[in-house]
């Protein structure tokens, strides 16, 4: 695995946006798999300011996010159709029958859902990024500590401490879902490649255990080592607790230089 020690979360974006930038420029019409939570705020940002430039175009582009809450009713305040449109949609050229999130009311079979999501990923020739953040407990998408690491794109129950985690972001009162769609484990793997961003010391432990941990449910993230071809981009805060940083920072300077 490829892992970028940065100094601070905006160093962390611009890598991470760099990364996109270029993968857009390469193949205009590329799929991306994208991630909602605070941690790609600032790289959205940055897409924006080159949409702005002229630097890319997303009039080609697709994307699949990894997760949606269930239930929701459509343009709620707190899905993650929203938080896109939000944050990047409604400020780039993208068509928005391009965007796909994995959407489920709860009027509809979710295992319906689920199988049209995958079949229009597949359709559209696969995922050429996956962008992931990662949860404190090791969660990618909201693959909780328990899933199968073959998983599909499925329902899912939220934990308590993921629950917790995202309380922030709901007004006192205010419903928070516990359950979600979201791509499964295996959904993620079969990217053909994978940029997942970590800020902050409340996320280093869940490195540690994703880069040098065994490769176990416990972890969800920790099945990255299985793929061949990941970029992790952290901040030093979410490096702590990586026992060997220092030789990551060396392989990856070595990298530079070559
Ligand atoms: C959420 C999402 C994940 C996200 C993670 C971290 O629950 N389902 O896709 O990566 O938790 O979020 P944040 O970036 O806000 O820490």
């Amino acid at each position: 695995m490829r892992v970028i020690i940065n100094e601070d979360a905006t160093r962390v974006a611009i890598e991470a946006a760099n990364l996109i930038i270029n993968l857009i420029k390469r193949k205009p019409n590329c799929v991306l798999g994208l991630a909602t939570g605070s941690t790609p705020i600032e790289l959205y940002r940055l897409l924006v300011d080159a949409f702005s430039n002229g630097e890319i175009s997303f009039s080609s582009v697709s994307t699949f996010n990894l997760d949606e809450y269930y239930d929701m009713t459509p343009g709620h305040h707190q899905s993650y159709r929203y938080f896109m449109d939000q944050h990047l949609f409604s400020k780039v050229d993208i068509k928005p029958e391009n965007t796909f999130l994995p959407e489920c009311s709860g009027k509809q079979s979710a295992e319906e859902v689920a199988k049209q999501y995958e079949m229009e990923i597949k359709r559209r020739g696969g995922i050429d990024l996956q962008l992931l953040g990662i949860g404190e407990n090791g969660h990618i998408g909201f693959n909780e500590p328990g899933s199968s690491l073959a998983s599909r794109t499925r329902l899912k129950t939220l934990t308590p401490n993921t629950l917790e985690a995202n309380s922030r972001l709901f007004e006192d009162g205010e419903f928070q879902p516990t359950l979600a769609m979201t791509m499964g484990v295996g959904t993620i793997m079969d990217a053909k490649q994978v940029l997942i961003l970590a800020t902050g010391t409340n996320k280093s432990e869940a490195i540690g255990n994703m880069l040098l941990g065994s490769i176990t449910s416990a972890c969800p993230a920790s099945i990255l080592q299985m793929h061949p071809h990941v970029t992790a981009v952290i901040d030093r805060d979410a490096s702590i607790d990586i026992e060997n940083s220092d030789y990551f920072e060396l392989s990856e300077s070595n990298r530079r230089k070559l």
